[in-house]
């Protein structure tokens, strides 16, 4: 979707306008009839929230009204809502051009709107035959939004797109050496960003033994990608570290998934798509800040010589884990990239990982379950800004006493806990293991990919944390500042 800033002229419409409506004072300089004006402001009265559609044909002018007066985080939340309620109409409008005003909005209203609206105009449509029109070109009144902020947006935005493109692949097409193939590919694309793949052998040499036992079962090579944005003006001395789950497809091995349970398992990558689409999204506009990414990628699948319950694998570190279930794949990639990551010194770990069934039990599909480990304060400004971009965080426990579920007789640690109590948390009681640095842990099981349409996150690949963890970035200095004190 493209956005262009222009002067429009409200009597020569040749598309559907979308006009967002703040406050009554505005109402001095619509471009409405004397009628439409009665009518709007009729149904503000009766709903401050209403959608009140004028029909001018053959187009519409679409007055989201909305209540200035609610507070700013749940009237932005609101607005991306709504805005992926009229993208749903205009689709059956067809088609692919509008206009787009306010009265009585500022920017950050307006870009909530717009960002709404470009999360609800995404299909992943590329192996149908017939694809449903969708907006091309949103004409925006320029008075509203300077240039830039469309420019930074409209970056991030996309961003969130392929992010949600690469999850919504499936593995048939989008295997571990395809996806690093891509990511090295974007990494040049893009300038600034260092790519550095690791293939099967150097994996193998530097004993990554997590990563290496889950892809035993796979006809598919393991990749571990590396990917560095470090602009000159960084203001964090040692790199923040993101580690994304890599898994291209779970089946769970040999303790294969059982009935529906394996559908959708093509979003088990979408740690590392976050991830990467996060890096590439703060080199894109050139947020200060030296960041790492680390992604194990590989397929878990029960094919010959998979690795087994009771294997004992040696990890990078050294640390060796009784497997007790194939389908706790995710934590041994992890914590092999997890240590790695942990050698470049960084001042802040953060994985995120479509980890566990018990965090969509526990919590359901809004939120992300956090913890963290000596990382109080980045934990907390991580907090506020997931309240304010309305991606939120459910803290955990996270108290070392969860550690003796993950008790081995023959090995140092189990790789999942048998009781099942505590699934959310062991699992990331055991990758805190292999963190010697500050260390957040994201399980983004519920919230990386919907069965069902979920208003501008859309239906598939959601790409939930992509827009919270850029808003860490943007604020990352203020993170610093915090942690120094
Ligand atoms: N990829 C799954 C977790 C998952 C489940 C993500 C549902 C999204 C939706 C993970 O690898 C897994 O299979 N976890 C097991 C762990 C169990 C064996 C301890 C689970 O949650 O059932
Ligand atoms: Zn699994
Ligand atoms: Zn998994």
């Amino acid at each position: 979707m493209n956005i262009t800033l222009e002067k429009i002229k409200y009597n020569e419409l040749n598309n559907s306008l979308v006009f967002l409506y703040g406050n009554d004072v505005a109402s001095r300089s619509l471009p409405f009839k004397k009628d439409e004006l009665a009518y709007v402001e009729a149904k503000r009265k009766e709903d401050p929230n209403a959608l009140v559609v004028l029909n001018r044909l053959p187009h519409k002018i679409y007055v989201q009204n909305f209540d200035s007066e609610m507070p700013n985080v749940e009237a932005l939340e609101k607005l991306r809502k709504a805005a992926a309620h009229i993208q749903a109409l205009l689709v059956e409008e067809i088609t692919n051009r509008i206009y787009f005003t306010g009265e009585g909005i500022i920017p950050e209203e307006a870009v909530a709107f717009l960002e709404g609206f470009h999360m609800a105009n995404y299909r992943f449509d590329k192996y149908k035959k017939k694809k449903e029109q969708l907006i091309e070109d949103i004409v925006v009144e320029q008075h509203i939004l300077e240039p830039a902020v469309i420019d930074e947006n409209l970056k991030l935005w996309r961003r969130i797109d392929t992010c949600r493109d690469w999850v919504n692949e499936p593995v048939i097409y989008l295997n571990a050496p395809k996806f690093a193939d891509i990511l090295a590919a974007e990494a040049k694309r893009v300038g600034n960003v260092k790519c550095t793949v690791l293939g099967q052998k150097k994996i193998e040499s530097l004993g990554m033994g997590g990563l290496l036992a889950v892809n035993r079962g796979s006809d598919d090579e393991a990749r571990f990608v590396v990917l560095e944005y470090k602009p000159e003006n960084h203001i964090n001395k040692q790199p923040v570290a993101l580690v994304g789950k890599g898994i291209m497809y779970d089946t769970g091995g040999l303790n294969i998934k059982p009935d529906d349970h394996m559908v959708e398992m093509k979003s088990d990558m979408a740690g590392a798509a976050t991830m990467a689409s996060t890096l590439f999204a703060a080199a894109e506009n050139h947020l200060p800040v030296h960041i790492m990414a680390f992604l194990p990628l590989t397929d878990n699948r029960p094919g010959r010589n998979a690795y087994a319950a009771d294997d004992i694998l040696r990890m990078y570190d050294g640390t060796t884990v009784e497997i007790t279930n194939t389908d706790a794949e995710g934590r041994l990639i992890l914590a092999d990239a997890i240590a790695y990551a942990d050698q470049q010194n960084p001042e802040l770990i953060i994985d995120a990982a479509t980890l566990t069934g018990a965090a969509v039990r526990a919590l359901g599909t809004h939120v992300i379950a956090a913890m963290q480990q000596d990382a109080e304060k980045p934990f907390s400004l991580l907090g506020i800004v997931g309240e304010q971009v309305c991606e939120r965080l459910a803290p955990l426990p996270f108290w070392k006493e969860y550690d003796e579920l993950l008790k081995s007789d023959v090995a140092d640690m189990i790789n999942c806990n048998l009781h099942a109590n505590a699934g959310t948390i062991t699992a990331g009681r055991f990758l805190a293991h292999f963190a010697h640095h500050p260390y957040i842990h994201l399980d983004i099981a519920g919230v990386a990919y919907y069965g069902k349409r979920e208003h501008h996150y859309g239906v598939g690949a959601s790409g939930f944390g992509v827009r919270l963890l850029y808003a860490f970035f943007q604020t990352y200095e203020a993170c610093q500042q915090a942690n120094n004190q």
